[in-house]
């Protein structure tokens, strides 16, 4: 059923292959979530990309149980990754949000299981105002997530996502285990041109997230990458959309891409890009695009009070 093994794959730090499309949950909403990873499993996708903090595992373990029963496809067939929230990242914590994340999706294990943010939050905190703010121990947080993976436990590998080169060469500084995966904002109009070398140089794959611009989010109102010129003559020219030719982009160079959707037609639309190549001279014109990062986080993790970044240039280390 589907077209799910015909669907690339990159190769992991850890031998293992991740499909170079998943289906993005964020703002999918309660009610539509599990129709969307079902329709998604039922036109090829593999991989499923969910967290905690999106609180809407449940419905998708709920969806992934029908398909199982209804032997469209099996565990084994999947990809699925969650994330640890910032308010679980006391090393105690850390072993039981991974339960819990595994729990709520009903899949046995993650085949990937990342650290949201290098963001510390207090337990239960429900909020990001200043008091929520815990003091950050991202290497006793990376410790207890290399025990996760080490023990045989409930996750096949481990990664980070929001890590600037800076923030990644510092965890590199005491890892045992090498992140297998950063996942971070990336498509045409931020291109991560800082960090897409620097992750490739030390092995660890990039996985985009955001990869059409996150449209429906709050943070793009005037930042529409979909609507850039290039991306509109590429379409013509290559006959597909320009969320097409955006995700295309972004597999081409080796990341995997993330799209959100819980609209049937946009997720055939957006697992449609294995059938066309973007030339040499074409993949070189997306390097004269001005590049802007849509998701800052300032407005979550920067604040004067106990938050250990005053200003979106530490969140970012610069690169913004
Ligand atoms: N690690 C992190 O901190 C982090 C942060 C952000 C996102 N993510 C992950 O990455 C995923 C994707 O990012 P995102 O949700 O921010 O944004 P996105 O996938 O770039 O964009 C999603 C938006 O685009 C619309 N859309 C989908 N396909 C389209 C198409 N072919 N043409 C036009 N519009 C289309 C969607 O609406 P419809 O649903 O109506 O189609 C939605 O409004 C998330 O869902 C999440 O899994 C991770």
């Amino acid at each position: 059923m589907g077209k799910g093994a015909d669907i690339p794959r990159f190769k992991l730090n850890t031998g293992q292959y991740i499909p170079a499309i998943g289906l993005g949950t964020w703002q999918s909403k309660p009610g539509l979530v599990g129709e969307a990873v079902k329709t998604a499993i039922k036109v090829g996708y593999r991989h499923i990309d969910c967290a905690k903090a999106y609180g809407n595992e449940k419905e998708i373990g709920d969806a992934l149980q029908d398909l199982f029963r209804e032997g469209i496809v099996t565990r084994g067939d999947l990809w699925i990754t969650s994330k640890l929230w910032n308010s679980d990242q006391h090393p105690d914590d850390v072993p039981k949000a991974l339960a819990g994340s595994v729990e709520r999706l009903q899949c046995g294990y993650l085949d990937l299981y990342l650290m949201h943010w290098p963001v510390a939050l207090k337990k239960g905190a429900q909020g990001t105002a200043p008091e929520d703010f815990a003091p950050l121990d991202t290497k006793a947080t990376w410790q207890a997530m290399e025990k996760c993976v080490e023990s045989g436990g409930k996750t096949k590998a481990i990664g980070i996502s929001n890590f600037s080169v800076e923030k990644t060469e510092k965890l590199l500084s005491y890892a045992k285990v090498v992140p297998a995966v950063n996942q971070v904002e990336c498509h045409p109009v931020w291109q991560q041109k800082k960090l897409q070398p620097y992750l490739r140089s030390k092995g660890i794959h990039l996985s985009a997230y955001s990869p059409i611009g996150s449209g429906g989010s709050s943070f793009t109102e005037h930042i529409k990458v979909l609507d850039h010129p290039l991306l509109e003559t590429l379409a013509k020219k290559y006959n597909k959309t320009p969320a097409e030719i955006a995700l295309r982009w972004n597999v081409q160079l080796g990341h995997s891409v993330l799209p959100k959707s819980t609209n049937a037609n946009r997720l055939e639309q957006n697992i449609d890009i294995f059938d066309f190549e973007i030339s040499e001279e074409d993949m070189e014109k997306f390097n004269s695009i001005e590049q802007v990062r849509i998701l800052r986080g300032d407005d979550m993790w920067v604040h004067d009070t106990n938050s250990p970044y005053k200003t979106v240039e530490e969140l970012w280390d610069g690169d913004i």
